[in-house]
């Protein structure tokens, strides 16, 4: 799940978790920012570098969340590839670490995204998928194509050994048919041009692109000919004022002109809104990928809300 900063990926993740769950599935969700943002919507304490249940969908089904640390994981890749977590530590020490994770940022990437493909692959001992799905709360989308763009990025870095066929076997997970790409956007021309802009990108890196999550999407409050007519000024206010005086709302202190005066410039604005939000929406048509509408929670993504989320997603078929 990528997207602009702030327009929702942490909570659209943790939802298609709950949702992919749901049924009795099982179900890891992942953070690699090291922000901690998993626990803060579901209102835990910080993640470790371990995988734990975190919750549980409606109808059965188990959401586990990792938060993955990239210094760990090339402690764990150290021990893998060459049997020497106790070297790997002392390197630690000397802030071998994070001189590599540093200056290298592909290498921090194919770790997290080792970490994660890793999870993907892992079978248990009657050869099932230890998962069902794997969800990812993943960097923005200005980075993502980067990111996911492994072997590109540790080619310069490796070209034969242990650290490029690790590379090419993450980029068999992250480039199959298997993986999608998700974008969560908002009805804004910003979000909405990053998000094209991003799906352009990862075509041509020929990374999977998966669906767009239209997020915080607020209701229509009046018939379409009703905002057509608003957005271009034909509205009647008199009309307005008509319909407050048989509500019997005449008497609101400064009468029934300004009231329907103000009602009248929240149409408008309202109209206006609701104009430029279609204009978005028919550009994100435009990247022809399957789009799903999940709604502005008024009491904001607490638990509830991400169960509502799940829900919306599972209504329109993204689950
Ligand atoms: N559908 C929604 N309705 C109401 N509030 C929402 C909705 N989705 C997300 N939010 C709220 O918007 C804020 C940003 O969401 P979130 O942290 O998931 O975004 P993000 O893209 O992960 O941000 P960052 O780029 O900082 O990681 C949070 O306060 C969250 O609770
Ligand atoms: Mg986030």
């Amino acid at each position: 799940m990528t997207g602009k900063g702030g327009t929702g990926k942490t909570t659209v993740a943790a939802a298609l978790a709950l949702a992919l769950a749901a049924g009795g599935r099982k179900v890891l969700l992942v953070e690699v920012e090291g922000r901690q943002g998993i626990a803060q919507v579901f209102d835990t304490p910080p993640l470790p570098y371990e995988e734990r249940k975190i919750a549980v969908a409606p109808d059965g089904g188990d959401v586990y969340a990792l938060a993955i640390d990239p210094e760990e994981a090339m402690l764990e890749y150290v021990e893998m590839f060459y049997g020497m977590r106790r070297a790997g530590k002392a390197l630690n020490k000397i802030g071998l670490v994070d001189f590599a994770t540093t200056i290298a940022p592909g290498l921090r990437d194919v770790l997290v995204t080792g970490k994660t493909s890793e999870a993907v692959r892992r079978r248990d001992k009657s050869g099932r998928r230890a998962y069902d799905a794997v969800v990812m709360d993943a960097p923005p989308t200005g980075r993502i194509t980067r990111f996911l763009n492994v072997t590109a990025e540790v080619a310069g870095l490796a070209r034969i050994g242990p650290v490029k066929n690790h590379a090419d076997l993450v980029r068999g997970v992250v480039a199959s048919p298997e993986t999608a790409v998700h974008f969560v956007t908002l009805l804004e021309e910003m979000p909405v041009q990053e998000t094209l802009d991003g799906v352009e990108s990862l075509r041509e890196a020929k990374l999977p692109v998966g669906g767009v999550f239209i997020n915080m999407v607020r209701p229509e409050l009046l018939p379409a000919a009703v905002l057509e007519a608003a957005a271009e000024g034909g509205f009647d206010p008199g009309e307005l004022a008509l319909g407050l005086k048989a509500a019997g709302l005449a008497d609101g202190g400064g009468g029934v002109p300004s009231i329907a005066g103000a009602l009248a410039a929240e149409v408008k604005e309202h109209a206006l809104r609701t104009v430029l939000e279609q204009r978005e929406r028919r550009s994100l048509a435009e990247a022809g990928t399957p789009r799903y509408e999940l709604p502005l929670l008024p009491e904001g993504a607490d638990l509830a809300g991400l169960y509502e989320l799940a829900e919306a997603m599972r209504a329109q078929g993204a689950a």
